[in-house]
């Protein structure tokens, strides 16, 4: 599939289409109309729901609005599955998604066919003028079907780590399982000059409107660390006593983790055989070597601060990785294993995109100049600028070809089920 299809290639943007369509069905193939149902807190959505809202979305701002004569599959979904889109109308509270036993896994797998077909056709039939005005409705459409396949399997993995019985794996279909137990360079760090640089993304392929306007900065010299902060150094913290010290804290963390009484990582178990780590592939002893993950902010801003570092800027992050591709090596193999391992790029700088996704400093917030786009899908990032920070880089839950330097995820303080670790940064 070539990176950036052009507009105007319907044939391409089909085959696209088809592969993002297919790639969501075959993570949810092997588990069962009840493990796809249960949400099982607040943050976490069922799969079930997933699969129905991406498919929502399609019908919603590519269907309904451009498609001549198109019948909405249902007219009660809209309430159950448009996500957070005030413009499109009500909604089924979020923290209840978990009580939709209605409709039925197959009517949502039904739903998805009709859809999938709809588009199709849609596709078929469109001229170079149709294709040029839906063209950022469609990439947006393929990123945003994206998004949810990794919080699909993040979301999945803190509901086999419920299950009734011995936490459950994920059934892995094609992915790898076993590990690759390469070891961790010793930590080093790569200087960086900084100066006046340019930020955002530039080109004419697709990004998120998050990701603009592209705009200038001023960077002082700083170092970031070669590789993401490893299980072994994390388990170094705990063992100092990083959750009893709260010199290390921000207080609003050290506030939650003594109310919730936290001392390791979220999917950490500490067993008679030593520390293990929950994984999708199941529960594993701790790779000392593999990049610590599950972090929150508060987690991640202790370990540096005990570390005598600090979280990189977003800034400095997408200025050391510009010159890095997100789609080589592993991190291009859709059958990878759907857990963090130690890099094995070749540097300098190890790891960046496809492991872990990487706090930063930055407070999520809007560009200069930043506008959202006109209508309800001008609610899709900017309206959550307050109260969360950037991650960069990605995951080894990202999908293939949807990472890029520029890319900001973004997450509240707080939360802990994402793929989430980081990378240390200092002053020079
Ligand atoms: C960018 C991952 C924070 O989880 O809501 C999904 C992605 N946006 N549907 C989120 C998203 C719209 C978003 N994150
Ligand atoms: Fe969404």
């Amino acid at each position: 599939m070539p990176k950036d299809v052009m507009a105007g290639d319907a044939a391409a943007l089909k085959a696209r289409f088809l592969a993002v369509r297919e790639r969501s069905e075959a993570l949810a193939a092997g588990l069962s109309a009840e493990d796809l149902c249960v949400q099982t807190m607040d943050d976490v959505s069922p799969g079930k729901w997933h699969l129905a809202h991406v498919t929502w979305f399609w019908e919603t701002f590519l269907l309904q609005p451009h498609k001549v004569g198109y019948a909405v599959f249902d007219d009660r979904f809209s309430f159950l599955f448009n996500s957070y889109y005030e413009a499109v109308g009500d909604r089924h509270p979020r923290p209840e998604r978990g009580f939709l036993t209605r409709p039925s896994l197959d009517e949502v797998l039904a739903y998805r066919c009709y859809v999938t077909a709809a588009v199709a056709e849609f596709l078929d039939a469109a001229d170079a003028d149709t294709l040029r005005k839906v063209g950022t409705v469609l990439k947006t459409g393929f990123a945003h079907e994206e998004q949810h396949q990794e919080l699909f399997l993040t979301d999945i993995k803190h509901v086999l780590s419920r299950a009734s019985f011995p936490e459950a794996a994920y059934p892995a279909g094609r992915h790898e399982t076993s590990p690759i137990l390469a070891s961790a360079p010793a930590p080093d760090w790569v200087r960086f000059k900084g100066g006046l640089d340019v930020f955002g993304h530039a080109s004419s392929s697709f990004a998120f409107d998050n990701e603009g306007p592209v705009h200038k900065a001023w960077i002082d010299p700083f170092e970031l660390a070669t590789r993401p902060v490893t299980n072994a150094e994390f388990l170094a913290f705990i063992e100092a006593g990083g959750y009893r010290e709260p010199r290390y804290w921000l207080a609003e963390g050290w506030g939650v983790i003594c109310e919730e009484g936290r001392a390791a990582p979220f999917y950490w178990r500490k067993t008679d055989g030593g520390w293990m780590e929950y994984t999708l592939h199941g529960l594993e002893p701790l790779d000392p070597d593999a990049p610590v993950c599950h972090l929150d902010y508060y987690e991640a801003s202790a370990f540096a601060d005990w570390a005598g570092a600090r979280l990189p800027d977003e800034r400095e992050w997408e200025l050391a990785a510009r010159a890095y591709d997100p789609a080589r090596g592993r991190w291009a193999n859709p059958d990878r294993r759907l857990h963090p391992m130690a890099p094995d790029d070749e540097g300098p700088l190890l790891g960046l995109f496809g492991e872990v996704w990487e706090w930063t400093r930055s407070a999520y917030t809007a560009y200069p100049g930043f506008k959202p786009v006109e209508g309800a899908i001008g609610e899709y990032n900017g309206k959550f600028m307050c109260g969360q920070y950037v991650l960069r880089g990605g995951s080894a839950l990202s999908p293939p070809d949807h990472l890029r330097a520029t890319y900001r995820n973004f997450f509240p303080p707080d939360a802990q089920w994402q793929m989430t670790g980081l990378r240390l940064a200092r002053d020079v």
